[in-house]
């Protein structure tokens, strides 16, 4: 598989695997470790490097599961991780920046996934109350005392991104990016590629939709607090599904490798990180590599509809492009 550098000495494969579905999130009641477990394992064999999780994620059995699974297979994974956000009593998140928190939460990461060294640490959500200098300069510390090779942001804007690099240098940007979230191609991503920071691509299938096999989300779903998955959202977005059909049915691929085809197709630092649970849906995703969507495919898929529904990322970010603070949450 091809490499994408993102450090001296730490590589990305072309595609990842986003893990925070196997511990809930996405139809709870279907969790199996045992189906999980042998996905990181053949995912390994099939030549994928980044593991993405989180200690919210579960909250924390997510890398707990991750670190069951690398055990005495470490040394062949990129272990991404984050921090920056904690559970309210209610099941809520909010923001934590503070240097305290950021060095308790790593402890706390490098014991459930059982290793010496995250290989990629990255910000969940950038802290308002918090000045991002404080919470970067903590982020830093941690690989001056080696427990973190790298560091990462996600949801951060354009000068938090520029701000963060100029005090120790980003080694990724994680960001929702699919055919059902376009919108970063505008700025964040055009920023990393000028800068040489890999761009993590979160949700490359749009948590699904995209296959064409979500027509309604139930109770304890995550994704029915996304306005896109609302009941006149996810019929307005429609055409956007039969869109990425006609396309695979002409390359010969799923709806899902073209949604992932397309998501490469942005860049050669952009790494999708498409999350399953099954095997046979992680072997058709890894099989995405070898789909080639030629100009007029691509002019296609661009062509769609603009997606309905507000974006996940837009609520979470703290400060707009030009620095005011925006609806943080
Ligand atoms: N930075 C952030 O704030 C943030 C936010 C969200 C996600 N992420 C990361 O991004 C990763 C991926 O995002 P995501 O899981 O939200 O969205 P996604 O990868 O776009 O979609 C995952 C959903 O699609 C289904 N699926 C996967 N492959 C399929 C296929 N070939 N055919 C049909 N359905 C398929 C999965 O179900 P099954 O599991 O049942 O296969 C799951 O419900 C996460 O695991 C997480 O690591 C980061």
């Amino acid at each position: 598989m091809r490499k994408t550098p993102i450090d001296a000495n730490l590589e990305l494969g072309r595609t990842g695997l986003g893990c925070m579905s196997m511990t809930g999130g996405y139809a709870p009641a279907t969790r199996d470790d045992r189906e999980s477990i042998q996905v990181v394992h053949r995912a390994l064999d099939l030549g994928v490097a980044l593991f993405d999780t989180a200690d919210i994620y579960g909250p924390f059995s997510n890398e707990q599961l991750l670190g069951r699974a690398l055990r005495g297979r470490r040394d062949r994974a990129v272990i991404a991780t984050k921090c920056g956000l904690v559970p309210g009593p209610d099941g809520a998140l909010s923001r934590d920046g503070r240097p305290e928190h950021i060095r308790a939460a790593c402890e706390g990461s490098l014991r459930r996934l059982g290793v010496d060294v995250i290989d990629l640490y990255q910000l969940h959500r950038v802290d308002p109350a918090v000045p991002l200098e404080e919470t970067w300069g903590a982020m830093a510390d941690l690989v001056a005392e080696g427990k973190v090779r790298a560091l990462g942001i996600s949801h951060a804007t354009v000068p938090e991104l520029a701000l963060v690099h100029s005090l120790f240098p980003l080694a990724a940007v994680q960001y929702e990016l699919s055919i059902l979230a376009p919108q970063l191609r505008a700025d964040v991503l055009p920023w990393c590629q000028a800068n040489g920071v890999a761009f993590v691509a979160f949700a490359p299938i749009g948590r699904g939709y995209l296959t064409g096999g979500v027509d309604g989300v139930g109770v304890g779903d995550s994704r029915s607090s996304d306005p896109r998955f609302t009941a006149d959202a996810l019929a307005a977005n429609r055409p956007i599904v039969e869109g990425v059909r006609s396309v695979a049915e002409r390359v010969g691929a799923t709806p899902a490798q073209v949604a992932i085809a397309w998501v490469l197709a942005q860049g050669d630092r952009v790494v999708p990180i498409p999350g399953t649970r099954t095997l046979r849906r992680l072997e058709e995703n890894v099989a995405a590599l070898d789909v080639r969507l030629g100009p007029e495919d691509l002019r296609e898929l661009d062509a769609l509809p603009v997606p309905t529904g507000r974006m996940q990322w837009d609520r979470w970010r703290s400060t707009d492009n030009f620095g005011r603070r925006v609806g943080a949450r």
